[in-house]
């Protein structure tokens, strides 16, 4: 058995479950058309579809919650909230928006031009949108083991440095707005970022006066894996650790509804720039609301104030990537191919691996998180082929690197003998899985249309 790390809390308010057959279950997904977005909550017994906004706030951010100051404008929170992202990040100019993709629409048209590029180790699917929208090219710059499952690396989030360095010689400097370092690297399966890489990147940066961005979802499970796994941070604490990340910034966009621990929220920091903060206002004032609040209740900013200093602790660090290690142990004991090591927020399971009859144009990740849902109603979602749009030129659709089922943990909200259940269905399926079937797409959206399709299973 692997090991457990004990809660560092314990549970005031509790929430109570809905359990389901499976021939309910059945009928539920039948009516969903096959798409997990699409089900109702209340039909599913372990929900894993996403750590954002998911997690459970603790009594003193919900203490916060009723001090909140709902003033229109210079609310206590407002300020307690910038003190708190100057201490922990040591950025002097901070916006508050609603959310991570608000960020993102009001930073990224200050920095890129029509017919830019933007490099980043991955784009999240939000940013990538962004970049778009700016007539920009997003390009992915992973390191080649991201993609190499089963073996260990320790930071297989990082950029691929020489590849930069030649994607900008090849188009020249002029042509790219943006660097972005994402950390962790959700699309590459939660996986962290060493400081060394952040380092380097940042060196490229400046060699070519590029300015470089971070993307901050999930920056404390970053700095934990620095700490643990990075030479010579072992003794550096989290604030220490992140302090030093950030410094190499420009800028940082965050959806602080993952490691700032609140239901809604996010932010924009700038290091030093003041022409950009100024342009950065400019456009929160319309998109967000007024600048001391940015699309948020006062009450939000209190408990993100709070949630910020809550999600850089060691102790909940310890047991928060802990959860995700432990699952991970149980699946990989048991044979089931998952992304390893585990990334900070999520379980990938290589449905690639687990259901190789099943052609990517069938949905290996897709047809594995159906199954898990059929099994025991838990709800996870595909981060491969599914996930990707049909080629706006062509029609065809394209191929997916990787096909993976992605279990989220949301913070501070389930128990070990949830995980158990997770992996014991998981083992189950893994025993029976060549004769899952793979699916087909009866009708889909232009875009994003893996929140919306729908889908039938193959006989
Ligand atoms: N960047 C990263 C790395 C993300 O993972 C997300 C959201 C965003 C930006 C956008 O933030 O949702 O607050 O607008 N990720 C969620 C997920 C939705 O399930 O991985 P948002």
């Amino acid at each position: 058995m692997p090991k457990y790390v004990p809660e560092p809390f314990k549970i005031k308010v509790v929430e109570p479950l809905k359990m389901t057959t499976r021939a309910e279950r059945e009928r539920y997904l039948r009516e969903a058309h096959y798409n997990l977005f699409s089900l109702r909550s209340d039909f599913v017994y372990i929900d894993m579809l996403s750590d954002s906004g998911s997690g459970a706030m603790s009594d003193s951010q919900w203490a916060g919650m009723m001090k909140g100051d709902e003033s229109y404008a210079g609310s206590r929170g407002y300020y307690r909230l910038v003190d708190a992202v100057r201490d922990i990040f040591g950025y002097r100019y901070v916006q508050p928006v609603h959310q991570g993709r608000a960020a993102e629409k009001i930073l990224y048209p200050c920095l890129l031009k029509e017919g830019q590029y933007s490099i980043a180790n991955m784009h999240f699917d939000t940013t990538r949108g962004h970049v778009a929208l700016c007539n920009a090219t997003p390009k992915d710059m992973v390191v080649p083991v991201a993609k190499d499952t089963e073996n260990y690396a320790p930071f297989k989030g990082n950029m691929d440095i020489p590849a930069l360095r030649a994607f900008i010689e090849s188009v020249g400097a002029e042509k790219v707005g943006v660097i972005i370092m994402t950390i962790t690297n959700n699309t590459a399966g939660g996986q962290p970022v060493s400081m060394q890489n952040i380092r380097e990147t940042a060196q490229v940066a400046r060699e070519y006066d590029i300015p470089l961005v971070i993307d901050a979802a999930r920056f404390a499970e970053n700095a934990y894996f620095i700490k643990t796994r990075e030479p010579g941070y072992a003794d550096k604490s989290i604030i220490e650790i992140t302090r030093e990340a950030f410094s190499y910034a420009t800028a940082f966009t965050m959806s602080a509804k993952k490691d700032g621990i609140v239901n809604i929220g996010g932010l924009i920091g700038i290091k030093d720039d003041e022409e950009l903060f100024t342009q950065v206002q400019g456009m929160t004032v319309p998109y967000e609301g007024f600048i001391t609040y940015g699309g948020l209740a006062g009450r939000d900013l209190e408990a993100l104030a709070i949630g910020l200093y809550e999600g850089i602790e060691l102790d909940y660090l310890r047991y928060r990537i802990g959860q995700v290690e432990y699952l991970g142990e149980l699946l990989r004991q048991a044979g089931v191919p998952i992304q390893y090591p585990v990334g900070g927020h999520a379980i990938f399971v290589d449905a690639k691996k687990m259901l190789p009859h099943i052609p990517y144009y069938h949905f290996p990740g897709q047809a594995l998180a159906i199954e898990l849902y059929l099994e025991a109603g838990i709800r996870g979602c595909d981060v491969g082929s599914f996930m990707l749009d049909l080629d706006p030129v062509t029609g065809e659709q394209p191929e997916s690197e990787m096909e993976f089922t992605r279990l989220c943990l949301p913070r501070r909200v389930y128990t070990q003998a949830h995980l158990d259940v997770v992996a014991e269905a998981l083992i189950n399926i893994q025993e029976r899985a060549e004769q899952i079937k793979g699916y087909e797409i009866v009708w889909q959206p232009q875009v994003l249309r893996h929140f919306t399709a729908k889908l039938r299973p193959l006989e």
